[in-house]
Formats: C-alpha cells, sequence, structure tokens
C-alpha cells in the first residue's frame, strides 16, 4: 500500500509526534511500503521523518494560510466570524494551494491519504483528485472548534474514516459528525526504548542559564507547548500554595510552537505571572527541549495540567514510560490514561489548590514517588507500546481500501 500523510504543521508538537510514531510502527510492521510525508512548513518534522524512513517534503502553505486557525473552547467567540473572513481573505492562496495539493497527491499516487491536524484534514478533502482514500486522524475535539467542524461536516463525504486518539476524542468526533463515516478509536503510543527510566538526563538549571539546584530539592516539571489551555496559569499558582520549606522547584519546559494567532502564551507573559504569583525565585523557565525524555527523567514529579479537557496527552504517556510520579488534570483522553492512586495522582482541571496539594502530597513522600512511577511504568508497557499502532491501523487502511466512497 502507498501512503501519504499529510501534516497541519512542521513543528514536532504532540500531534506530529504522534504522527511519527505511527511512521515507524508501520515502517516496522510494513518495510515495503512507500511512506510518503508532506509538511505545510519546513520544520523539525521533516527531518525526523526522513530519519525513520519516510520520504518528507514540504509543499508551503505561505503565511496568509499558516496563521489562519481557530483557538479551541469558550473564549473563542468571534472567532467563527474570523476565520470564515480570514478564509474568504485568502481565496487566491487556498485555491493555488489546492491546485499544488492535488498534483503531489497525483505524483506520489498513494491509496491512503492520512491527515493530521484541522487543516490537514480539510485540505486533503478539497485536493483530492479522488485516487485515494482520506483518513482523518483527529487529535483535538472538534466541538470545542465550531467553525472548524463545520467545515468539515460539509466535507465528510470526501473522507473515508476518522481515528481519533482517546475514545473520549471519539465520543466527540461521533456527536458532531454522526454516524456517516466510522470513527475508529487509536489510543496514542510511545517509543518504550526512548522513554524509559534509565538514560541520561537533562541539566535543567544549566539549560536555563542558572546554577545548578541544592542538593535534595524535589523538581516539579510542566511540560507542554504554551498553549493557553495547558494550565501554566494553574500549574504556577499551584506552585505559590506550596509551603517554602518543602524544597520544590519549580520548571516550565516548552515554548510557543505553533504559529496560529492568539493561542498561545509569550515567555514575558508566563514570567510575569510567576513574578505576580511571587513564586519568580522558585520557577526556572527552561525553554523548548527536543530530547524531552531526558528532560522528563530530571523531574521527580511530572505534572499535566491542562484546564480544558486533554484530547490525550502524549505527554503524560511520556512521562508513565519515563517511570515518573505523574499528576494528572483529571478530563478528557488523559483520565483514560491512568488510574488514579495507582499509577498517577489526579486533581479537577484549573484547581491549583488541589494541585498544590497532590505536589506537596508527592515532594514529602519519596516512596509514594517511586510506587506511583513503578506502575506508571508497567502501564505504559502494558498500553502505550508503539508496535500496537500498526496493528490498529492496518484493518482501518485496509477496509478504507476495500471500501472506496465517492471521490
Ligand atoms: C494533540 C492533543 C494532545 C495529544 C496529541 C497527540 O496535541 O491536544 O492531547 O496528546 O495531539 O495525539
Amino acid at each position: 500500500m502507498r501512503m501519504l500523510f499529510l501534516s497541519g504543521s512542521g513543528e514536532l508538537g504532540g500531534a506530529e509526534r504522534s504522527l511519527l510514531d505511527i511512521v515507524s510502527s508501520l515502517r516496522q510492521a510494513e518495510p515495503s511500503w512507500p511512506l510518503h510525508l508532506l509538511a505545510p512548513a519546513d520544520g523539525p518534522l521533516v527531518a525526523a521523518a526522513a530519519a525513520i524512513g519516510a520520504q518528507a517534503a514540504v509543499l508551503p502553505l505561505g503565511p496568509e494560510l499558516v496563521r489562519i486557525g481557530e483557538p479551541s473552547g469558550d473564549g473563542a467567540t468571534g472567532s467563527r466570524v474570523e476565520l470564515v473572513a480570514r478564509l474568504a481573505q485568502a481565496l487566491a492562496p487556498l485555491a493555488g494551494y489546492r491546485r499544488r495539493l492535488r498534483s503531489e497527491i497525483r505524483e506520489v499516487s498513494p491509496d491512503i491519504v492520512h491527515t493530521h491536524g484541522l487543516k490537514a484534514h480539510l485540505l486533503a478533502a478539497w485536493s483530492n483528485p479522488g485516487i485515494a482514500s482520506v483518513i482523518w486522524h483527529l487529535h483535538d475535539y472538534v466541538g470545542r472548534r465550531p467553525a472548524s467542524a463545520g467545515l468539515l461536516r460539509r466535507s465528510l463525504r470526501r473522507c473515508t474514516a476518522i481515528i481519533a486518539n482517546s475514545l473520549s476524542v471519539a465520543h466527540d468526533a461521533r456527536a458532531a459528525f454522526g454516524d456517516r463515516v466510522p470513527v475508529v478509536p487509536v489510543l496514542n503510543a510511545v517509543d518504550l526504548t526512548r522513554f524509559a527510566p534509565q538514560g541520561p538526563r537533562a541539566d535543567l538549571d544549566r539549560a536555563a542559564g542558572r546554577l545548578a539546584g541544592a542538593p535534595g530539592v524535589v523538581r516539579v516539571g510542566l511540560l507542554a507547548t504554551f498553549g493557553r489551555w495547558k494550565g501554566h496559569a494553574t500549574f504556577l499558582d499551584a506552585c505559590a500554595r506550596v509551603p517554602r520549606d518543602l524544597p520544590v522547584h519549580a520548571y516550565v519546559i516548552g515554548g510557543p510552537l505553533y504559529q496560529t494567532d492568539h493561542s498561545q502564551y509569550s515567555l514575558a507573559e508566563l514570567q510575569a505571572l510567576a513574578a505576580r504569583a511571587g513564586v519568580a525565585d522558585r520557577v526556572t523557565f527552561c525553554g523548548f527541549i527536543p530530547a524531552s525524555e531526558t528532560a522528563l527523567r530530571a523531574l521527580d514529579i511530572v505534572v499535566h495540567a491542562s484546564t480544558d479537557p486533554e484530547p490525550f496527552g502524549l505527554v503524560i504517556a511520556e512521562a508513565m514510560a519515563c517511570g515518573r510520579a505523574v499528576i494528572v488534570a483529571d478530563a478528557g483522553g488523559a483520565r483514560e490514561l491512568v488510574t488514579p492512586g495507582v499509577d498517577a495522582l489526579t486533581h479537577t482541571p484549573g484547581d491549583a489548590a488541589a494541585l498544590a496539594a497532590r505536589i506537596q502530597e508527592l515532594a514529602s513522600d519519596a516512596g509514594l514517588r517511586a510506587r506511583l512511577g513503578a506502575a506508571a511504568q508497567a502501564t505504559a508497557t502494558r498500553r502505550f507500546d508503539r508496535t500496537r499502532l500498526a496493528m490498529e491501523l492496518l484493518p482501518v487502511y485496509r477496509r478504507a481500501v476495500a471500501g472506496r466512497p465517492l471521490a
């Protein structure tokens, strides 16, 4: 089978890393399949895909189209009007892009176009010359982006199957699209050789240009893009509530990754938040660390604090595979990954007091951290081994090719 993966970004956010895991898993299961990947901009995804044996290329989307996006959630008032207006302004570049994508699809001549990201879903549906089955891989809740959901609904007949990264996202997709297209949940997986308890650890203090932390310090970190819903404010607020006599130091790892307008914090904003919460001296901003497993291993406690329901939460699975003690915001797909009190602790999304209590509990009990970490690693080994991805995706691809609907 010939595969074309279409990404919505050239960066390495969760959706793109999940895409790379799929490519690796397929490469191993079906070594003879030609795997092509097309990104809308150059970036680390392209080199990473090439390194694992995909033919990776860039079809530049151009500045007008790159920045179009719909922020998720309740703060997104007016976004529908804005999205449609911006799409209307970008009609000429959009038509040009569809032409180029159509000829690229003809050239690659794939059986399947497997798309990742809302823009990629739409562009593939609108540009498929009818030779491939288009499969949308949902990494986020379409229900939280009503304007995009409307566009996707109108393009549904050009999609053969929908894959969702959690049961929760699958449920949301069925609510948005009905049963016209099969929705198949395929939970993400991780590279268990890379995300493992043993291995090099990043020097988080040096990475941020500070002197190494004092011995005995408990390191607690949030590793995420700077998306506004990733819970940085909750995390900083929680850190301010942890008593100062506990030797806790906090790390914010990551950066603003995507180019969509209005959706992210800047570093300066987060630093100001830390200062306002009175924790500037207890928080280190490390920036983006590409070898994220080395950062996870350097932390004693990994916090996931998303304030909106997290569709999956790759970093949770990765931290578990590294045998870390994890605190998870209990909502969405993230809650499918853990058993509270057994392999993780949880808190209600946005509840800084509850998060502070969990941090305090773990920071003062090394035995509890070790028990949770060991159980987390066992769960990850059982549920998140990425050889499972090909096993679950191959039947979807085969069915899609056999029952191709109208182009
Ligand atoms: C998106 C989701 C995240 C998920 C990732 C990979 O980034 O927001 O929850 O882990 O995709 O599927």
